[in-house]
């Protein structure tokens, strides 16, 4: 049977894709922000999953106002990076693994989640930029991805609870696969950060590192935790957050197993106008 071996959360700013992509990572201030990835990619290597299911927003990309899906899922061979105004990032296609993905879709939507199915779609930075941190600038992808857009930047978004509850959904699945493969779970987006409005810029580390706190420790309580507490105290695109909780519910303890371990922590003040953080917890 397939298993979820690790789960990774990870900020996704889209500067960081144009720091990669136009050869800035060493200048002092993006040196900041990629010294927390120098561990991680490394780990990559040496964990290297047979597929990582990939917790992510589009940014009104693939999904524009017309058509806004709250949960869905990557089911095709393959997902082209998105021209988001500036052409599509350098960066490789992503294949998909429509196998393990129509057999996620088929068992989630069994157990009551509700799930687009996407058989084409482009992928914009919510899903390149947290691949680049973790992988650096390559030929290819280390392997398949799912994508899997959770919607949190039109309202109305789901809550902390349903988020976590999906993820004990997605393990559930992940774990009647037929097939031996490791799998990776990753959260994408956050921290927090306000894009607009009278509070753009805002930025709460206290705040941020607490969640980071009870991410590993108590995910079950933090799930409670209601969508305007995300805004009030993160920002407004803070919200992005939830979708830590699809990746965290997807860990072993969840469901009785053993606590996860922190293999990786990093934290980072600014990005762009972001609070990056990022964590790789293993399964036992
Ligand atoms: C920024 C952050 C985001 O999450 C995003 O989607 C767009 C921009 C930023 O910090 O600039
Ligand atoms: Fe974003």
């Amino acid at each position: 049977m397939a298993r979820i071996t690790a789960s990774v959360y990870t900020s996704h700013v889209p500067a960081i894709g144009a720091a990669v992509d136009l050869g800035k990572t060493g200048e002092p201030y993006w040196q900041k922000v990629f010294a927390g990835y120098d561990f991680s990619k490394q780990w990559l290597k040496e964990n290297r999953p047979d597929v990582v299911f990939l917790v992510y927003n589009d940014h009104a990309t693939a999904f524009s106002l017309e058509l806004i899906p709250t949960f869905a899922i990557g089911t095709a061979a393959e997902f082209k990076p998105a021209d988001e105004g500036w052409g599509p990032r350098p960066v490789p296609v992503v294949k998909g693994h429509p196998q393990l993905a129509s057999h996620i879709a088929q068992s989630v939507i069994q157990d009551d989640f509700d799930l687009t199915i996407v058989n084409r779609m482009d992928v914009d930075h919510g899903l390149t930029v947290p691949l680049s941190l973790m992988c650096g600038q390559v030929d290819e992808w280390p392997c398949p991805v799912i994508p899997f857009a959770v919607n949190v930047v039109q309202y109305p978004v789901p809550a902390g609870r349903r988020c976590f509850a999906l993820g004990q959904a997605i393990r559930r699945a992940v774990e009647s696969y037929d097939e031996p493969l490791k799998v990776q779970i990753w959260g994408t987006g956050g921290m927090s950060h306000q894009l607009q409005g009278s509070r753009a810029g805002l930025i709460n580390r206290e705040w941020d590192n607490a969640f980071l706190d009870r991410l590993i420790a108590d995910p079950a309580g933090l799930s409670q935790m209601p969508h305007i507490d995300y805004v009030r105290e993160a920002g407004s695109e803070g919200i992005e957050l939830v979708m830590w909780l699809i990746a965290r519910g997807a860990m072993a303890d969840v469901a009785g197993g053993g606590k996860p371990r922190v293999a990786h922590r990093f934290y980072h003040v600014p990005a762009s106008n972001t609070a990056v953080g990022h964590l790789i917890l293993e399964n036992a």
